[in-house]
């Protein structure tokens, strides 16, 4: 088998001061595939590609591997760390409004994290930015590199966020819940373009989403997480046939178009689920 891109076992997390893991005993790896991670608000999800990047201020992180490629992440010092993020990982957040400076251009955003990473001169960054807004299907890239965050819309937005993380070539893209501010059709786009470019460049990603029908369309791979732990893996397009109750109850509780009024399934859950398996 190909050597995986990400090796995680018994990853966990705890917030400064909290008493119990926001992450407890999380096993999982990743191959050139696109993996998904549901579960409910507060399972964990975040926390976890967090952690990948280091990004967990005040958080205690244990794990018994944390490999990405050969690199041990966790001994990893912060100055190496910093090659890491942006340049091999990146992580594509939910809300690009937060993420962009609001006061510089968005073109030159774009072409500074090029800049950060590599040895070239201002105009090959710039080449480069404007190549990969185009790559993401910004009609008009000149126009677009010009402009302010809050002259754009919240789609070309999410776009730009898409070409800052790919720009590097990482090998690894975290994406957290990205299309969830967008609407409908500009989010089946910037579907369209993350999944040909995990085709065209071969990279992973991992897809943190609420959103189970999203995943079973989009994903490989399933991981389901409750209360920290990963309860189920599943291949993607087996979601409907999940064995555990949780997963099961998620499920159910999707509404239908058609499925008429009775009220949705209510989660009943069971204190086994956060038992952590021996
Ligand atoms: N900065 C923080 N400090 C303290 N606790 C935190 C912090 N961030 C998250 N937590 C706690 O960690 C747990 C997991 O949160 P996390 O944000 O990873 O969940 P999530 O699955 O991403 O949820 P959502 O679907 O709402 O984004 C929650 O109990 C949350 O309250
Ligand atoms: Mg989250």
């Amino acid at each position: 088998m190909e050597k995986p891109i990400l090796e995680v076992d018994n990853l966990r997390i705890r917030y400064g001061g909290a008493s119990t893991e926001a992450v407890r005993g999380v096993t999982f790896t990743l191959g050139r595939e696109r993996l998904g991670i549901v579960g409910e608000s507060g399972s964990g999800k975040s926390t976890v590609g967090r952690a990948l990047l280091r990004l967990l201020p005040g958080a205690t992180i244990t794990a018994d591997t944390l490999r990405f490629g050969d690199r041990e992440l966790l001994t990893l010092s912060e100055r190496e760390m910093l090659k890491v993020r942006g340049r091999h990982m990146s992580m594509i957040l939910q809300d690009p409004k937060f993420s962009l400076n609001p006061i510089r251009r968005v073109g030159d955003q774009v072409a500074e994290t090029y800049l950060r990473h590599f040895r070239c001169s201002k105009t090959e960054a710039r080449d480069k930015a404007l190549a990969m807004l185009e790559a993401v299907k910004i009609r008009d890239p000149k126009r677009v590199y010009q402009q302010y965050p809050h002259e754009i819309s919240g789609g070309m937005g999410q776009r730009v966020m898409i070409a800052m993380m790919l720009l590097a070539d990482p090998d690894l893209v975290i994406a957290d819940e990205p299309t969830s501010a967008l609407d409908v059709t500009v989010r089946l786009q910037v579907l369209n373009i993350l999944d040909g470019l995990v085709r065209d460049r071969g990279i992973g990603l991992i897809m943190i989403s609420h959103d189970l029908n999203l995943v079973r369309n989009f994903c490989d791979r399933v991981l389901i997480m409750y209360a920290g732990r990963v309860v189920e893996t599943l291949a993607a397009r087996d979601l409907d046939r999940a064995e555990h109750p949780y997963t099961r109850g998620l499920l159910a509780a999707q509404p239908k178009i058609g499925g008429g009024r009775a009220p949705l399934a209510v989660l009943d859950r069971q204190p086994e689920w956060l038992e952590e398996k021996a």
